[in-house]
């Protein structure tokens, strides 16, 4: 195993958050326009009761209110176009996991979608970030095994640390590629619940010390990585996390959160820690599986 994995609280005898070096706060976000969104093949048990169901001028307008939180909360929004036929692209999250190395350089790793209706998705992404000065790395695998980017991969707020979800989309494998390539530890969670299928499903950091997780959504030795190294951790409620996804909130640079609104717990823990809230309405993503977070892939540099 990597000296770099962690996966249980054994193998964090001597890991401290404080001696994690610094990382730059992301730059600003990469959308992409639910141009061609549709709830087609079910992915996930959100997607069951709405095949078919999308309103895709409510959707566009509820994308752009989303674009327009972001920029109020001071966070530059970068558009990458929506390629036909690729209903799911709006899920910004997935296809990649931008970062930088130690030394700066800017880099994307690549996904491996779990479903072949998404693998096209990955090629359009990596093209976007050639021509904006990353360097694309490309996830390897035997042909089975599966990496779904952001969604299961996330920054630690301002430290160079990744956590890493596991169980449904990911392969736990795939978490060496992440350590090598950003060159950067990973502390891994497993995912025991398949409406928690991503790990920004239940897992949402709000500063480099407080996470708002969902419990119920992981296994008791993740429950233990996550305590041991966040002082405060706020839960949400099952009515949140499951009909608002709560947890899919973004929060920009410790300050704003974006949240579905609606999700009236987790957003008052937001606002008793201090952070600006702005509540948003995703429902029609919501159909799909995915709200805030999901929509954009975070940049840096
Ligand atoms: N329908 C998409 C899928 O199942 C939704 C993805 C949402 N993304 C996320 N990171 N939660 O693949």
């Amino acid at each position: 195993m990597s000296a770099n994995l962690y996966r249980s609280i054994g193998d964090l005898r001597g890991f401290s958050l404080r001696n994690c070096p610094p990382m730059a706060e992301p730059s600003g976000v990469l959308m992409c326009p639910p141009d061609h969104f549709q709830v087609l093949a079910v992915k996930n048990p959100y997607m069951a009761r709405h095949v078919g169901d999308v309103n895709r001028d409510k959707a566009k307008r509820q994308w752009e209110d989303l674009v327009a939180a972001f920029t109020a909360a001071g966070c530059g929004v970068s558009i990458i176009p929506a390629t036909p036929g690729l209903e799911d692209m709006v899920f910004a999250a997935n296809s990649s996991l931008a970062g930088t190395r130690p030394d700066g350089e800017k880099v994307a790793l690549i996904s491996s979608m779990r479903h072949s209706s998404r693998r096209k998705e990955t090629e359009a992404f990596a093209v976007w970030y050639e021509a904006h000065g990353y360097r694309v790395a490309r996830t390897k695998t035997s042909g089975h095994e599966t990496f779904e980017g952001s969604g299961d991969a996330m920054w630690h707020p301002g430290k160079r640390l990744i956590w890493g979800g596991h169980g449904f989309r990911t392969d736990p494998v795939m978490f060496e590629q992440v350590a090598d390539t950003f060159k950067t530890p990973v502390i891994q969670l497993k995912l025991v619940n398949e409406r928690f299928y991503h790990l920004d499903t239940c897992f949402c950091p709000l500063s480099p010390e407080t996470v708002l997780i969902y419990p119920a959504a992981f296994d008791a030795a993740s429950l233990e990585l996550i305590l041991k190294i966040f002082p405060i951790v706020v839960t949400s409620s099952e009515a949140d996390a499951v009909s608002r996804l709560a947890c899919n909130a973004a929060v920009w640079r410790s300050k704003t959160a974006i949240i579905q609104k609606g999700a009236n717990a987790a957003s008052g823990h937001m606002r008793a820690m201090g952070l600006n809230v702005i509540e948003v309405d995703t429902s029609e993503f919501v159909k799909s599986g995915g709200s805030v977070y999901c929509m954009k892939q975070y940049l840096f540099g």
